[in-house]
């Protein structure tokens, strides 16, 4: 597996693997004896870079990495993130000193280990100076209990006031061939700043695979159902992107989450991907991005390509876009 390195000294794998949907978010959580050996396989295969957060369940998902990774900790990156009320969502934001603490504190014990790799502000909290929270993160640090840290969702001058205080590793935003609106200024800034950029949502929450369409049915807990970007109708005109994926990826002999994969990986050395996947057939496939080159041409026609396509729907529902940029 090839590795890459976030900010100035993170080594991960060059695809890392999103763990939120094997107990949020997309559908009922995966059980326990599935998703072990999932974790296991991914790591198998050199996958050193786990996400999670406190968000995840709440707190299921942090427990279950806990688990399945402690006979190799020491050899995988572990990303978790605070900054919800009691670690949930919809609940609000809370990078309160306090609050960071104590959600660094139980991360530890859920996690059953002594220090978190990298720690990331869920969504940037407009009651708290960044800089207050690059402070407190500064402590767990010194502390010994944190190594890196990192934002989400983040706009550039709160990256910015963040990095002058502590530098920062990662920003964690989502980014894929379906929402590339981090060229405009994001990208430039963390390129600026030696700051890596771990893309959430790489297969376009699963869209960009082609496994979606109009007719899919999403379990009733399933966030698709209130993603605007995920109504029928959107679906149904969004497949015109899948479709540009599909032909490329027959020309490519790969498949398209391959090729949206690939094409993330080809933007800059400091990308570091996070697929979710529950599925470890679909992991493996995932994995084979790596081993895909596309050449400047391709690069070119991608790109030209998808900037003839409007996406249709917001990607996250209005109350949520409030959140984002920030
Ligand atoms: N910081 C944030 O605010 C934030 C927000 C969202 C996500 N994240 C992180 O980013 C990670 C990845 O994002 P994501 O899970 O939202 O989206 P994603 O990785 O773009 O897509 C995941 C979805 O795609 C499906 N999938 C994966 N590989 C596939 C393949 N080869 N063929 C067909 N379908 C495939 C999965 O279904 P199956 O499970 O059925 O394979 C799942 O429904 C998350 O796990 C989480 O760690 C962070």
């Amino acid at each position: 597996m090839k590795k890459r390195i976030l900010g100035n000294g993170l080594e991960v794998s060059a695809l890392g693997l999103g763990c939120m949907g094997l107990s949020f978010a997309y559908g009922p959580a995966t059980d326990k004896k599935d998703a072990i050996p999932l974790l296991h396989a991914a790591f198998d295969a050199g996958i050193t870079f786990f996400d999670t957060a406190e968000a995840y369940g709440p707190f299921a998902n942090e427990e279950l990495l806990g688990e399945a990774l402690a006979p190799f900790r020491d050899k995988v990156v572990i990303a978790t993130k605070f900054g919800f009320k009691q670690g949930k969502p919809d609940q609000g934001m809370d990078s309160t000193p306090a609050n960071i603490r104590a959600v660094a504190e139980a991360a530890l014990k859920r996690m059953k280990t002594d220090y978190i790799d990298l720690f990331y502000q869920h969504r940037v909290d407009p009651n708290v100076p960044i800089e207050e929270v690059a402070g407190t993160v500064a402590e767990l640090i010194k502390e010994g209990k944190v190594r890196h840290w990192g934002l989400s969702e983040a706009g550039a001058i709160t990256i910015r006031r963040a990095h002058a205080v502590l530098p920062v590793t990662a920003l964690q935003s989502e980014y894929s061939l379906w929402w590339r609106e981090p060229e405009q200024e994001i990208i430039p800034v963390l390129k600026e700043l030696n700051i890596g950029f771990v893309p959430f949502s790489p297969l376009g929450k699963g869209f960009l695979t082609g496994a979606i369409n109009e007719s899919t049915q999403f379990d009733s807990t399933d966030f698709r159902n209130v993603v605007p970007r995920f109504s029928e109708e959107n679906r149904r005109l969004n497949q015109v992107v899948v479709d540009l994926l599909k032909d490329i990826a027959a020309e490519k002999q790969a498949t398209p989450a391959q090729i949206a994969l690939a094409w993330l990986l080809a933007q800059g050395e400091g990308i570091v991907p996070i697929p979710g996947t529950t599925k470890l057939s679909r992991l493996q496939e995932n994995i084979g991005a790596i081993n895909i080159e596309l050449s400047a041409d391709e690069l070119t026609a991608i790109e030209k390509a998808t900037d003839a396509i409007t996406i249709q729907g917001a990607r996250y529902p209005q109350h949520l876009m409030a959140r984002v940029g920030k």
